[in-house]
């Protein structure tokens, strides 16, 4: 394509953004960074439509949770790379200097506003529901409004926990929240079908007990104290939030606080 036309597609292409760094993780999951755009406002662990034109010219959007926190001057995304998926078999193949549209509307219930005030907050994710998460424990009022953050993440695979894994280390050198961090933020990463040092799904972890006899904090949840965020599939989201109920927590939303919110990570085949 000459400059000329390059110029003139940039100029056409509504909501442009440019692309500014990718990392692949695993061959189904990569993340990217990417331009802020000035009108943006966000609170941590919202979600936005982003995606490509299509071969006929039209935008191709799916909705993706902000993986970076709102003070941050660039956007953060994590994705799966779905082989026949119309939008992620293209997208995974972005490059620094390419361009995605994103609408810049942020909405999502995965916020602080949604919870009423409470001392330890759960963020309760598996695969790529741990994208409003990596917002969340980046953002400074995360600790300020608790006294106890627990991120349980979980995989089928180690490889598949890597993101999760490395910001977390990496947030505890952070400048900004590196001390806020200390001693509040538990990470609780499993796999199911592979060996690592933690394994078993979220739910088991929870109803067994023993996220909370490994972290030395009192369990089950308990309304006057818990608060939770559950990120994943359909079937993920309804057993979490049966055990959640179950201890007596109810569901919130940014209209009606409550002590628990809930958020598709993706909308599955036939739902
Ligand atoms: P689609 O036609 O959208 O999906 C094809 C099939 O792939 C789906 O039926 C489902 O079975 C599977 N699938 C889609 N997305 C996922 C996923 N994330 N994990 C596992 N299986 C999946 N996706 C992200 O990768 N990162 C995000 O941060 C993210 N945030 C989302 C937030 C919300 C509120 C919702 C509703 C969805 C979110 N998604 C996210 C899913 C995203 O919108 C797309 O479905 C995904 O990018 C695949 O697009 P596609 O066009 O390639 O395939
Ligand atoms: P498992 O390997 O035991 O099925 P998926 O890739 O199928 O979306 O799963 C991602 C992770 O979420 C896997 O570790 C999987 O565990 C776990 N998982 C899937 N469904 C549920 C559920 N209903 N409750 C708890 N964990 C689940």
């Amino acid at each position: 394509m000459s400059e000329t036309a390059t110029n003139v597609q940039k100029k056409t292409l509504p909501d442009a953004q440019t692309v500014l760094s990718v990392r692949h993780w695993t061959d189904t999951l990569f993340s990217f960074r990417c331009s802020r755009p000035q009108s943006l406002r966000f609170r941590s662990g919202e979600f936005v439509m982003l995606g490509l034109l299509d071969e006929r010219g039209k935008p191709l959007l799916r909705a993706y949770s902000i993986a970076s926190p709102n003070w941050d001057d660039e956007l953060e995304f994590y994705s799966i790379k779905v082989p026949d998926g119309p939008l992620t078999s293209r997208l995974q193949h972005i490059q620094p200097g390419d361009e995605i549209i994103l609408r810049p509307k942020p909405v999502g219930t995965l916020v602080h506003d949604a919870l009423l005030p409470g001392k330890r907050l759960w963020f309760l994710s598996t695969g790529t529901g741990i994208a409003p998460f990596a917002s969340l424990v980046r953002d400074p009022e995360t600790y300020e409004k608790y006294e106890q953050v627990i991120l349980m993440h979980t995989c089928r695979t180690r490889a598949e926990l890597d993101y999760g894994r490395e910001l977390v280390e990496g947030l505890r050198e952070d400048p900004l929240i590196g001390e806020m961090v200390e001693g509040k933020l538990h990470y609780y990463p499993t796999t199911t079908r592979e060996a690592s040092e933690r394994m078993g799904r979220v739910t088991d972890n929870l109803t067994s007990g023993k996220v909370f006899a490994d972290l030395g904090l009192e369990g089950p949840m308990d309304p006057a104290r818990d608060r939770a965020m559950v990120c994943g599939s359909l079937a993920f989201n309804l057993d979490v939030k049966a055990i959640l109920e179950g201890w007596g927590l109810r569901e919130g939303a940014n209209s009606d606080p409550a002590e628990y919110v809930v958020e598709k990570a993706f909308v599955g085949e036939g739902i």
